[in-house]
């Protein structure tokens, strides 16, 4: 018996197998369970004999039985270890790819092109004291066109308490000048810009700034492009000049006409709004209207672009520069505006949503 199960045990080729043997043999109507029972019939000097022979095959095939098991164990890891080995060799699957927001691919687009112009680029904190963004810009206190900005202020307690008290009296200045906020524009820069580097100076400062509006033409995060140049005997001309070679190049048409318009910003005198002349272009889908002509001329017309101007010498002076000495142009311009323009996009809101779909549609490759 016990040489006819060791054998079978090791023939056995897998734990279902194993486990028929098991109960075949130990179970309770097993051969050697059935063999077991017999000792009780016998006469003691017969069990003394028997009982450790029975003992030992049930303890033998027992071992065989969890030696064999283990053995099954070990090739079943063996197999499936050789089965799922890794090849490093293959080809990854492809991964989706991000691409350039067109914000960015814009910003990039302008450094590109007024770099060929002598300029550099400049950046400022986005989270801004008032002085920088709004005193030093010739824009005091109680100047009224703080009121159209739409200011993100911190809480700061001093300032609050100041400025509830005495409100639009100037009484609070230092308080108020150090309150800090998100940047409404990107010409504080110009300011950290002079004090930092003196003059001569030619930058733009592209960047995120914030106003609390919001519909389809608003968001409360926006990004702008400054451009300031300072240096001797700049005058109006410069600046029309430079505005037209930058917009020549960034819409890729040399028939681009500007129209300055004069305006008002507390931070340059005198200052000028600029249009854009355009047209309507027929095509196989209607008409399509484009940036590019003589604003005037029949079917075209004019759009409002950017604002600038001559710096203001109480700017130059705020600054730490002598305005007799030091005269310049500076420029403000929506970066969104300008890639809505060039890309044909409609809703600026798109512009920060993360839709995928519109990111893969609008995006550019790296
Ligand atoms: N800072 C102005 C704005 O936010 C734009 C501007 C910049 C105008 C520089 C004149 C000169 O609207």
């Amino acid at each position: 018996l016990q040489s006819e199960a060791l054998a079978r045990i090791l023939a056995a080729t897998d734990a279902p197998a194993l486990e028929a043997l098991r109960i075949e043999y130990l179970g309770k109507q097993g051969s050697i369970s059935a063999l077991m029972k017999t000792l009780g019939k016998m006469s003691p000097e017969e069990r003394q004999a028997q009982a450790p022979v029975i003992q030992a095959l049930r303890t033998t095939v027992a071992d065989a039985l969890a030696a064999r098991k283990e053995t099954l164990e070990i090739e079943e890891l063996e197999r499936r270890l050789a089965s799922e080995t890794l090849d490093l060799t293959l080809p990854a699957p492809e991964a989706p790819r991000g691409s350039v927001h067109p914000v960015s691919q814009v910003m990039d687009e302008l450094a590109e092109i007024f770099a060929d112009l002598g300029f550099s680029v400049a950046t400022g904190p986005e989270i801004e004291d008032d002085w920088h963004n709004f005193t030093a810009l010739n824009m005091a206190e109680t100047h009224p066109a703080r009121a159209m900005h739409d200011t993100f202020y911190f809480p700061q307690e001093g300032a609050d308490e100041a400025l509830d008290q005495a409100p639009n009296t100037g009484a609070n200045t230092a308080a108020n000048n150090s309150r800090m906020l998100l940047r409404t524009h990107t010409s504080p820069v110009q300011i950290r810009s002079m004090m930092k580097q003196g003059a001569p100076i030619r930058i733009i400062a592209p960047g995120r700034v914030y106003r609390s509006d919001s519909d389809a033409t608003h968001t409360p995060m926006f990004h702008q492009v400054e451009g300031l140049v300072i240096d001797k005997d700049i005058h109006l001309g410069h600046l029309k000049w430079t505005l037209e070679t930058f917009l020549k190049a960034f819409f890729e048409r040399d028939d681009i006409v500007l129209r300055l318009r004069p305006s008002y910003f507390p931070f340059t005198e005198p200052s000028v709004e600029v249009d854009v002349g355009w047209q309507d272009v027929k095509g196989p889908n209607g008409s399509r209207r484009v940036l590019g002509g003589d604003g005037d001329a029949p079917g075209h017309g004019w759009m409002e672009l950017l604002g600038s101007g001559m710096v203001n010498r109480k700017v130059i002076t705020f600054a730490g520069l002598d305005p007799d000495e030091w005269q310049g142009f500076a420029f403000g311009v929506g970066v969104d505006r300008l890639a809505m323009l060039k890309y044909g996009m409609d809703d600026l809101r798109a512009f920060f949503d993360g839709d995928q779909r519109w990111l893969d549609h609008y995006g550019f490759s790296a």
